[in-house]
C-alpha cells in the first residue's frame, strides 16, 4: 500500500501522510476496520435514498464521512469532534467536499453539539471507536440527544468495543489477549504505529503547536479510563433513548457496530406528539 500524495499548505506540513498514518494506527486496534466501515455503510445503502444527510459523531479526522461522500454522491454529512488536532487534520485532508461535508467543533457531552448542527432532523447518525471515551451517564444523554436529530425509521450505528457481561471472565480474557497480540503483530510487522507513538509524533509538528496546546486543554485526562460499558447497557440506554429495534450487524470479539432504528416520535402524557426534533 502506498502513501497517498499530500496536499502542502503554506506551512508545509504533509496532511496527506499523517492522515495515512492515522489509518495504519487505528488498524493496529482493528485490523478489520475497513470491513466494519463496509459492513455500516452498507446499511445506508439498502435503508437510505440515494440522498441523505448524515452525522459523523466524534469523527476525528472523518474517516466515515469521507467514506459516506465517496460511496454516496449525493449525500451530505457533519463530522463533530473535539479534538483540535484531529479536526484540523480533517479540514486539511479533506476541506468541505463541495459544501457536501461540515465540520463543527463540539464537545459531546455537552448539550449545545445539537444546536449547532446545520442540518437536523437527520437520516443516519455514524460513530466509530469514539463513545467509549464517555462515561455512562454521558452515553445515556448522548444517545437521547441522538435519537432526537434522527427522523423516525433513521438509523443509528455505533462501531465500538462494548465490553463482555462481567461474568463472561474468561471470554473477556481470552478476546482481549488475542487482540492484543494481533495488534502487537501488526506493529511488529511495520504496518502502523501505536496511538502513543502517533501522538508522540504529530505533537512535535510546529504548526500544530496551537492546537496541541488546546488539544491538552480540552482533554486533560487519558481517555479509556472510565469502566467499559457492557454490551447489555448500550442496549438497554438505546433502548430508553427511544430506539424501537437494536442489534449487533458486525462483530469481531468484543468490537460490534449496533444498529439502532429510531422509534416514533415520542407521545406526551396527553396523547399529543411530542415536539418535533428540531
Ligand atoms: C479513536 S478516535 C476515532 C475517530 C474516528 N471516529 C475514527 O474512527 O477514525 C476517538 C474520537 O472521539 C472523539 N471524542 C472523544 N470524546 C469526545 C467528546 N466529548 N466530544 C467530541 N468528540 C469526542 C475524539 O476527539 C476522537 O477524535
Amino acid at each position: 500500500m502506498t502513501a497517498p500524495r499530500s496536499r502542502r499548505s503554506k506551512s508545509d506540513v504533509h496532511w496527506g501522510r499523517w492522515m495515512f498514518r492515522w489509518r495504519r494506527q487505528q488498524e493496529v486496534y482493528l485490523p478489520q476496520r475497513e470491513a466494519r466501515f463496509h459492513a455500516m455503510l452498507s446499511m445506508l445503502e439498502v435503508a437510505l435514498p440515494p440522498e441523505f444527510e448524515a452525522v459523523d459523531l466524534a469523527s476525528g479526522p472523518g474517516a466515515i464521512s469521507t467514506r459516506i461522500l465517496d460511496q454516496f454522491p449525493r449525500a451530505r454529512c457533519t463530522a463533530v469532534d473535539y479534538h483540535p488536532v484531529l479536526l484540523r487534520l480533517g479540514r486539511e485532508v479533506n476541506g468541505t467536499r463541495g459544501d457536501r461535508l461540515r465540520w463543527v467543533d463540539a464537545d459531546l457531552r455537552r448539550s449545545e453539539w445539537v444546536d449547532r448542527l446545520p442540518v437536523s432532523p437527520v437520516d443516519a447518525v455514524l460513530s466509530t471507536t469514539a463513545l467509549h471515551w464517555l462515561k455512562r451517564e454521558e452515553l445515556a444523554v448522548l444517545l437521547r440527544q441522538v435519537r432526537s436529530i434522527l427522523k423516525p425509521g433513521g438509523l443509528f450505528l455505533n462501531g465500538d468495543h462494548m465490553a463482555y457481561p462481567a461474568g463472561e471472565a474468561r471470554i473477556r480474557e481470552l478476546t482481549r489477549t488475542a487482540r492484543t497480540r494481533a495488534s502487537a503483530q501488526w506493529v511488529a510487522n511495520g504496518h502502523g504505529e501505536s496511538w502513543d507513538d502517533w501522538w508522540a509524533a504529530i505533537e512535535k509538528e510546529p504548526a500544530l503547536a496551537t492546537e496541541v496546546a488546546e488539544a491538552h486543554r480540552r482533554y486533560p485526562n487519558q481517555h479509556g479510563r472510565e469502566p467499559e460499558v457492557p454490551l447489555a447497557t448500550h442496549i438497554r440506554l438505546l433502548r430508553a433513548a427511544g430506539f424501537s429495534e437494536v442489534d449487533t450487524i458486525w462483530q469481531q470479539y468484543d468490537n460490534r457496530v449496533l444498529l439502532a432504528i429510531a422509534g416514533p416520535p415520542r407521545r406526551s402524557r396527553a396523547g399529543r406528539r411530542a415536539q418535533p426534533p428540531r
